[in-house]
């Protein structure tokens, strides 16, 4: 029997500009997908307690099919646990594909170091949804603060972060999201390509004070950063309500975090519960997070 853990993320700076070539910073954050796997006579997955139908869904078959690639698996009992709130931006499926892989390889002895299961993971994400960046898989494997498309690790904020969750199902819609800015950089590129190119400049001066701790800049680029999502049609009306409420409850900085339309705003602060007390009061459901230094992991 394997046991291992992955954490999901959020991203501090540059979601969407990331697809147009600018850089970006997404963090692990404390919200961890266990995963336990264990030969038995039949298949079966349990998740959150509740057992999976249909394979266990396409993360779960896709990633046990690439495994065939290496060994011939015995039919197993996959059990998870998740903290992640699903389909909400937090890279679910990113923590569940990567502990997942980490387990498998552990309890069938195939070697894999975390660089390959990075990898492998983005793949079986790619096979999922058609396109993926490598961001979610990447952070989830590693952990910590990291900017791509370098893959470089910053140092940990001293703030503490509050994870405000508006809609659920924007999983679903990342694709769709990133169509429609596609779209409307197509219709507009003189007036989109200067807002993704200030995402990439705000990202940069980003990278700087997320060096010098300084969570009071990072806060304000943060609120240019949700300025900019706004303009490229990503935001909704909940989203943004829970963003100003993190603001008036004195965070340093809020946005939106991953594709928008639904999904998870993000704050930094130094005073959680009261971000947390605004974000709930506002009718989101707040979540304190600490940063995940560690990326997977065998418990
Ligand atoms: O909502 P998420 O966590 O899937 O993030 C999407 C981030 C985008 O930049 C919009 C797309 C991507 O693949 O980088």
């Amino acid at each position: 029997m394997a046991t291992c853990s992955a954490p999901g993320k959020i991203y501090l700076f540059g979601e969407h500009a990331v697809v147009h070539g600018e850089p970006a910073v997404a963090c692990a954050v404390e919200l961890r997908t266990r995963v336990t796997v264990l030969p038995a006579k039949s298949t079966s997955v349990i998740s959150n307690g509740k057992p999976l139908g249909f394979g266990g869904g396409p993360y779960i078959e896709n990633t046990l099919k690439i495994m065939e690639k290496f060994l011939v698996l015995p039919p197993l009992s996959i059990r998870i646990d998740s903290e992640i709130p699903i389909a909400a931006g937090i890279g679910s499926s990113a923590a569940l594909t990567v502990a997942l892989l980490r387990a498998l390889s552990i309890e069938f002895g195939v070697k894999m170091d975390l660089s390959m299961i990075a990898a492998t993971a983005h793949r079986v994400e790619r096979v999922v949804q058609g396109a993926a960046s490598p961001t979610d898989t990447f952070v989830s494997t590693m952990g910590g603060v990291v900017v791509v498309p370098e893959r470089r690790h910053l140092s940990p904020l001293g703030c503490k972060i509050v994870i405000g969750e508006a809609e659920r199902g924007v999983g679903e819609k990342t694709r769709e999201m990133v169509s429609r800015v596609a779209e409307l950089r197509e219709t507009y590129p003189d007036v989109v390509d200067p807002i993704f190119n200030a995402i990439g400049r705000l990202t940069r001066n980003g990278v700087r004070l997320i060096e010098d701790d300084d969570c009071k800049g990072i806060g304000r680029l943060m609120n240019i950063n949700d300025g900019l999502l706004e303009a490229l049609g990503v935001g909704t009306t909940m989203l943004s309500r829970l963003v100003h409420a993190a603001r008036d409850a004195g965070a340093f900085g809020a946005k939106i975090t991953g594709a928008g339309g639904g999904g998870c705003i993000v704050a930094l602060t130094d005073d959680p519960q009261e971000v947390a007390r605004g974000i709930e009061d506002a009718g989101g459901r707040a979540i304190v997070v600490e940063i995940a230094r560690e990326g997977v992991r065998e418990e």
